[in-house]
């Protein structure tokens, strides 16, 4: 057992922030007629999300309503991602879209968190340049959020101060955005510090949440409803390190996938280097595990894998994928790329594109690279001119788009079943939903969200498969 983390039972649900919090937004209500609102704004990942989740729960809690609308909030939380500097630059620039709030609506609370304002020289900026900005803070903020929200209600003075702290809240309120799909945490962290990363640097270290704590999680969210859990964390193999000697990751999985009910479980991420077969094993064993891999490969180059402090070959890495097919033939495969990195070569970057011909992913998330301050590949020689990653980067997607048609017209006159989302975004006739494998699947019937259908594939696409509902 490592001592050192701090299981937390309750948020500071009943200490004198939480009850000053509450006072005010009742008397907010009785003055005005409405609760206040708050508008939690995510950037960034579903471990993003998730912890947003959280502190829509919290500001629930505290007597907030919660708006999608940064216009009618009276408490307005940035949560924020640094992984590439586009999504910091975007940040910062949404964040000064809302400057003239604070003018118009003085009693106006704006707080940022989340990775981006884990950085001391972010947050330094945040309170120098912004001085509308009350607080920031770093992720999973949800339990800290009464403190400081009372602090400024209090009239006290701005705070920039973070400290990353060996915490996990337990029995924090989370106000989920879907009924039917749910993210699970099941540690934070990460301890594997690939050269090019952030996340390591503004999550912390690894640190997992007692088992219990997440089983009973899901079986109460599989009672309520919930039919598709996914349990998160940075590299989900590690859960149980340092808290458990005997029981890792694929028992996890084995214990929530013997919950009763008519539900899939499903997680992110794996890293290649701790995907075990005793992990492909269980899955195939188990019917509620979801045949979807995420198996990030980041390049097909050994040599690039070797600078990315990667730890697995190629060919390992190939050779995984196999005994992954071979237990389970349909599974979904996807992967994230990176294009670009300090060194590749052209070389380097064909064997990447012979990575993607010989695994054929369902779908990648790719990305150019992106220097990352204060990680050792920032520092590396060898940076590649944009005019290169672009190049490079665009030649990866149209070999990724033609294999994804490829697997997706696989599907046709196949029958798939697909858990609805409810309308599609994009099409008001259509709906949407997506399958054990995740990929995304519309039909014409009108279905509600959380339905299980089963759909005939009639069309696909690189992105998408189309059919009709069999009943
Ligand atoms: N823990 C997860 C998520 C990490 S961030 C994992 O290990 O898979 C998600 C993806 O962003 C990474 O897999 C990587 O492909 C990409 N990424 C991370 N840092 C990056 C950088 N500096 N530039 C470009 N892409 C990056
Ligand atoms: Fe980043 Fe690597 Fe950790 Fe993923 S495993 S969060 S890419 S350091
Ligand atoms: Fe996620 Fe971005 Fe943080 S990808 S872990 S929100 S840096």
């Amino acid at each position: 057992m490592n001592e050192s983390i701090k299981h937390i039972k309750e948020y500071e649900a009943n200490g004198s922030p939480a009850l000053a919090v509450r006072r005010w937004c009742r008397e907010f209500t009785d003055r005005e007629g409405i609760s206040p609102y708050a508008c939690v704004l995510t950037f960034g990942c579903q471990q993003n999300e998730a912890d947003s989740e959280k502190m829509r729960g919290v500001l629930c809690d505290l007597g907030y309503a919660i708006t999608d609308d940064p216009n009618m909030a009276q408490v307005l939380l940035f949560n924020t991602c640094a992984v590439r500097d586009h999504a910091e630059k975007k940040v910062l620039s949404v964040i000064g879209q809302y400057k003239h709030l604070k003018a118009v609506r003085p009693s106006l609370i704006i707080g940022v968190c989340g990775c981006m304002s884990a950085q001391a020289e972010r947050r330094e900026k945040l309170k120098r340049s912004y001085p509308y900005v009350d607080f920031a803070t770093g992720p999973a903020a949800a339990g800290k959020l009464p403190s400081l929200i009372a602090s400024r209600l209090g009239g006290k003075k701005r705070s920039f101060d973070y400290t990353e702290e060996n915490e996990i809240f337990e029995g924090v309120p989370v106000k989920r955005s879907e009924d039917f799909r749910a993210w699970v945490n099941i540690m934070h962290g990460c301890n594997n510090f690939c050269t090019y990363c952030i996340v390591p640097y503004v999550r912390g270290r690894e640190r997992s949440r007692r088992k219990e704590d997440i089983i009973d999680e899901c079986r109460e969210l599989i009672a309520s409803g919930v039919k598709d859990i996914t349990l998160l964390g940075q590299n989900v193999n590690s859960y149980g390190r340092g808290l458990y000697e005997d029981y890792a990751f694929p028992d996890l999985l084995r214990d929530v996938c013997s919950l009763e009910g008519d539900f899939k479980v499903r997680f992110m991420t794996s890293h290649p280097k701790d995907a075990t077969d005793e992990l492909f094993k269980v899955m195939s064993e188990c019917e509620k595990a979801a045949r979807h891999f995420h198996l990030p490969l980041q390049s097909g180059s050994t040599r690039i894998l070797g600078l990315m402090n990667r730890r697995y070959t190629f060919d390992g890495y190939l050779e995984k994928i196999e005994k992954m097919r071979a237990l389970m033939p349909d599974i979904t495969i996807t992967s994230d790329i990176i294009v670009g990195f300090p060194g590749e070569t052209e070389e380097d970057f064909e064997q990447t594109l012979e990575a993607l011909r010989l695994v054929k992913y369902d779908m990648l998330y790719s990305f150019i690279y992106s220097p990352r301050k204060g990680t050792p590949a920032a520092e590396m020689d060898g940076q590649i001119p944009k005019e290169i990653s672009n190049a490079r980067f665009s030649r990866l997607l149209e070999l990724q788009n033609e294999i994804a048609r490829e697997k997706n017209e696989a599907y046709i006159g196949k029958v798939v079943r697909v858990l609805c989302e409810g309308e599609s975004k994009t099409d008001a006739d259509t709906y949407a939903g997506r399958s054990d494998g995740y990929k995304t699947v519309f039909f014409p019937e009108r279905r509600d969200a959380g339905e299980y259908v089963d759909v005939r594939i009639e069309r696909a696409d690189a992105f998408a498969l189309y059919g009709r509902c069999e009943k």
